[in-house]
């Protein structure tokens, strides 16, 4: 068997090294573009390249490079001539570091967006995918919410950093008529590829529900932290939309093609990326042990501060536009997040 490898275009994934920028430099790869991925590895490492290798069999082409080096930024892309888009997923992510160290936060976030922006004209690069979060909608008046819902205060210097980035790319296009952007907020992203040969690999003891509960049925955490069982939703717990991050990774692959391809009308749109189902903390607890076969021990808590009651996407606008559907189901999703747990442990040995 052969198969015929179409030529695309070169992409910069920054941030690729990380969780959904490794899932979504596999997808880029496998549609058939060539990635330059730049990452300083601040939370990531260096060996998630030969988990993308051994999936698609080609190594990207990789830069240890800080989005916040303009200069050396400059260079890498006069090296690279006929990059066709970036996909910025570099960025400071964690909620409670952001409250604790904003100066950092806004920092790394809006300065690494404006160094990008500013290089972009200047190397001849048009269009680039930005990774903003469902955070901006705070709790939203309507559920499920959609793209028109009001932006609400934020609740943290990350979530702020997402807003902010947002109004800045709308700037920068407005007064640039050359660039195109495709803003997308993304729900709450888990799982991992169903290799297991990459996933999510968090940094010291997760912040994320996930994760936490994959380390606490493993062994490595006593027991789950339940955030509350008194909110305002059917079994007291908080409800999100959990899509997986293979489905996410897909969608920028369809939403840098439409910029490509110059298919919309206007140089700016927004996307939410979520399922368009809510599920609550205690029933994702229960699906990951009915599926996985296995116990998580788990205790109610106090509410996390800053946590948001109930937030689920319309995700109209990403199906009907952009022509993207989450596929997975949670339990397979689930599965797959055990499975990468499983991989780990392995590795630990
Ligand atoms: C999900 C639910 C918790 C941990 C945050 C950011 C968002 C995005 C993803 C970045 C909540 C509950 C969690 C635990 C728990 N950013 N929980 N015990 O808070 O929806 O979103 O991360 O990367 O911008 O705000 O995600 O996974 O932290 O929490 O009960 O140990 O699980 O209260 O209801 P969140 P999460």
């Amino acid at each position: 068997p052969f198969s015929i490898q179409i030529e695309m275009g070169k992409v910069i994934v920054t941030g690729g090294t990380g969780y959904i920028g490794s899932h979504t430099v596999v997808e880029l790869q496998q549609a058939g573009y060539e990635v330059l991925i730049i990452d300083n590895l601040s939370n990531s490492n260096v060996e998630v390249l030969n988990g993308i290798e051994a999936i698609t069999r080609i190594r990207p082409q990789f830069e240890n490079l800080d989005c916040l080096d303009y200069v050396g930024l400059d260079r890498l892309l006069s090296k690279n001539e006929g990059v066709e888009a970036i996909i910025h997923f570099a960025a400071s992510k964690a909620v409670g570091e952001s409250v604790e160290k904003p100066l950092l936060y806004y920092r790394n976030n809006l300065v690494s967006l404006m160094n990008l922006l500013e290089l972009m004209p200047l190397h001849g690069i048009k269009n680039i995918v930005f990774s903003s979060s469902c955070t901006v909608y705070g709790q939203p008046d309507k559920l499920p919410v959609s793209e028109t819902a009001p932006i609400k205060p934020a609740l943290s210097p990350y979530g702020n950093t997402k807003q902010i980035c947002e109004e800045i790319i709308r700037d920068t296009l407005h007064a640039n008529a050359g660039l195109r952007s495709i803003l997308l907020r993304y729900f709450n992203p888990i799982g991992a590829h169903p290799s297991a040969l990459i996933g999510e690999l968090p940094n010291g003891v997760p912040n994320n529900l996930v994760p936490f509960v994959t380390q606490t049925a493993i062994g490595l955490r006593k027991q789950l932290s339940v955030f509350g069982d008194d909110y305002n939703t059917p079994d007291g717990s908080c409800i999100r939309d959990y899509i997986n991050v293979v489905d996410l990774a897909k969608a920028h692959v369809v939403a840098m093609k439409r910029m490509i391809e110059q298919k919309s009308k206007t140089r700016l749109e927004t996307f939410n990326l979520g399922t368009g189902r809510g599920l609550s903390v205690l029933e994702l607890l229960k699906i990951f042990q009915e599926v996985n076969q296995v116990e998580v021990p788990y205790k109610i808590v106090n509410r996390r501060d800053g946590d948001i009651e109930q937030v689920w996407a319309n995700p109209d606008k990403a199906n009907n536009v952009l022509g993207w559907k989450a596929q997975e189901t949670v339990e397979d999703t689930l599965k797959s997040a055990w499975k990468w747990e499983k991989h780990l442990a392995e590795k630990r040995k």
